[in-house]
């Protein structure tokens, strides 16, 4: 896998990849196919929280916590306790350690995750996070916010190959914000379609979704923070946005991709002829309109329009039944400020509006990882 594929997340790595290569190696038995051999674990430990950095998985799962109202030093404490006890849960489960039977002794889970503090708890227990994430996103044009669908004190990512560690961890942190105090405010689940040799995952509008995403170098410049206490944090800005995808699929071919700008076979730009070619949004028909159209997705939010600034978006689909599905859009960033220019931009005219429906929002702080024995959070309370 290429550094680049690995850092956009635009991999899906499939668990099953392996697997299926290996099927096809034939041993000696007979034709049996030989075992596979177990995946590598997703380490836990490091200067970045694995949640943002590993290739994305096929299935994940948001949780958010509230704590108990308390005094600020209770409150500090607390939190320290809870983030503690997070830490070991994801570390066990990352590493196959888990006094959970049910994540031993099988498949390695290979889970990773990330960690996150919304701007409420940070702004009540004076912890150090980055200024720009002490307030919650502004109010968008066309939003539809479910409160009880998004915002809370904490946030937690679990990804994995499929969904059932995800559930056995997602009880195991339920179990220890309840023992802290803290209690669930929302979880939710998403998906992505398996796909192979580092192909970018599809979107429930038929689209390649995660293509243009930084490199190393942009990612140092826009996602991660500046060099300091904040290095190797980031901000996830979390949208859930419900997708009418009968009607989208009811236009004509070419309405759908001049509504996002790209070709839907391939994922390339209308102005080009390969998924990773740079979109020209300055580039025009003989007729002197532009190839990649005024209201495409693709040109509202193209980085050319906002200082070369770009996020790492990580996003999910979700199914929660008829009428209700759609896009997590997960993205990562120094500053939600770059989240919040795309997204007027894209709620005064971007073509996919009428499709759309932003339903549940939320903005966290993602913790630097923590180093080999440590705990996550350490720097909050200096
Ligand atoms: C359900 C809603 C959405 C859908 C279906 C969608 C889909 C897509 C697709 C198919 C692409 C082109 C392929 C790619 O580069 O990944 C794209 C690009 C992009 N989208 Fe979205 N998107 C949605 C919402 C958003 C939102 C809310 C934002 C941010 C406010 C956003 C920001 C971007 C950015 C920054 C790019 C890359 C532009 C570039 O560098 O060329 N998208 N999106």
């Amino acid at each position: 896998m290429d550094r680049r594929a690995l850092l956009a997340g635009g991999a899906v790595l499939a668990a099953g990849v392996g697997a299926a290569a290996t099927a096809l190696v034939r041993g000696g038995d007979g034709g049996r196919a030989a075992a596979p051999p177990p995946e590598p674990p997703v380490p836990f430990f490091g200067a970045r929280q694995a949640g943002v950095t590993a290739p994305q998985q096929p299935a994940t799962q948001l949780l958010a916590l509230d704590l108990a109202p308390a005094a600020a030093s209770d409150g500090r404490a607390a939190l320290r306790g809870l983030l503690g006890e997070l830490t070991r849960i994801l570390a066990e489960a990352a590493g196959g350690t888990s006094a959970d039977a049910r994540l031993r002794g099988g498949e390695p889970a290979r889970l990773d995750g990330l960690v996150g503090v919304g701007p409420g708890l940070a702004t009540r227990l004076g912890l150090n996070v980055p200024a720009q994430v002490l307030a919650e996103l502004p109010a968008f044009p066309g939003d539809r916010l479910d409160p009880a669908r998004g915002g809370g004190d904490l946030l937690l990512q679990l990804c994995a190959a499929d969904r059932w560690p995800l559930s056995v961890v997602a009880e195991q942190v339920t179990a220890a914000a309840g023992a802290a105090g803290a209690t669930v405010r929302w979880t939710q689940s998403g998906f992505l379609p398996r796909t192979t040799g580092g192909a970018t995952p599809r979107n429930l509008f038929g689209f390649k979704d995660g293509t243009a995403n930084p490199d190393e170098d942009a990612a140092r410049q826009w996602v991660w923070g500046p060099p300091g206490p904040y290095e190797h944090g980031t901000v996830l800005v979390y949208r859930r946005i419900r997708m009418d995808t009968a009607a989208f699929a009811a236009l004509p071919a070419d309405r759908r991709e001049l509504a996002m700008g790209r070709r839907a076979g391939d994922g390339a730009p209308l102005t080009g002829t390969a998924e990773h070619d740079e979109p020209d949004i300055y580039a025009k028909n003989p007729d002197g309109s532009y190839v990649i159209p005024a209201t495409a997705h693709v040109r509202l939010s193209s980085p050319r329009l906002d200082g070369g600034a770009r996020m790492l978006r990580r996003g999910y689909s979700y199914d929660d039944g008829p009428g209700d599905r759609g896009l997590l859009f997960c993205a990562f960033m120094r500053d939600p400020a770059q989240f919040t220019r795309v997204q007027n931009r894209l709620a005064a005219r971007d073509a996919l509006n009428a499709f759309l429906e932003h339903t549940a929002s939320a903005v966290v702080y993602v913790l630097p990882g923590a180093p080999e024995g440590g705990v996550l959070g350490a720097g909050l309370f200096g």
